[in-house]
């Protein structure tokens, strides 16, 4: 973890702030973080949008506290969150430093659908609880960032432990502590299998994470998606077609 004497002040300030913060909502969490007119520059140093290429965007865990974790998230060129929801948040919020491509999903007997899709303006800043299930990337070629606070009303350091990943693809959920990358390899249980969607879901995320599986020289994957697209037919019709993960 970041050393929190190398913080900028402003930072600092804004950390101390909400560690002092008793009863806090994400209604009062945005009003603070609105208070600090936060850009992307004063986080220009804890950027990872170098990062290892298996990783489908840049996490920076910025700070741990006593209820609350902070994020900032680099967004290059088609990176992109799987999709997730936050775990035991009962408070947080997201600023969008830049723009950020979002996908809103429901999810009802683990039948996932998008529910909307957007690019959300810089400097909009938006509530989370745990029971938030979306995606967030850069479909740009400009550079992108966010940044993510998760909180508790109990004394957990890292409430988004445990998350729920959702892998169309694999047709299941992974349990994760907290990262959503695309194809990660972390699972705190078993992964869950029956996760379900319909074809407009099911088109727009393939080719969502169509170029993550590109760049990382997936070719079983790579070639199923593309099969996918074009007749996603194959994926409702039996789990054989399902490259091995
Ligand atoms: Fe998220």
């Amino acid at each position: 973890m970041q050393n929190q004497l190398s913080y900028p002040p402003r930072l600092k300030a804004l950390l101390a702030e909400i560690e002092s913060t008793e009863q806090i909502s994400s209604q009062l969490l945005i009003r603070i973080l609105k208070s600090y007119d936060l850009k992307a520059d004063d986080f220009a140093e804890f950027t990872d949008f170098g990062h290892d290429p298996r990783h489908s965007y840049g996490r920076t865990k910025l700070h741990t506290g006593k209820n609350f974790v902070m994020y900032l998230m680099s967004w290059a060129h088609n990176d992109f969150t799987a999709i997730h929801n936050h775990g035991l948040t009962d408070w947080g919020a997201v600023v969008f430093l830049e723009d950020v491509d979002h996908r809103l999903y429901t999810l009802e007997d683990n039948h996932l659908l998008l529910a909307a899709r957007s690019s959300i303006p810089m400097g909009t800043m938006v509530p989370v609880k745990g029971d938030l299930i979306h995606s967030t990337g850069n479909n740009t070629e400009k550079p992108s960032m966010s940044l993510h606070i998760y909180g508790s009303h109990l004394p957990l350091g890292v409430p988004n432990n445990p998350s729920r990943v959702y892998e169309p693809e694999k047709k299941r959920v992974r349990i994760t502590s907290g990262a959503a990358f695309l194809n990660g390899t972390e699972n705190l249980s078993e992964p869950e299998p029956g996760i379900t969607t319909d074809e407009a879901t099911l088109l727009d995320y393939m080719n969502m994470v169509l170029p993550y599986y590109e760049k990382n020289r997936e070719s079983d994957m790579v070639s199923y998606i593309k099969s996918v697209i074009r007749d996603p037919a194959i994926y409702f019709a039996h789990l054989a077609g399902l490259p091995k993960s």
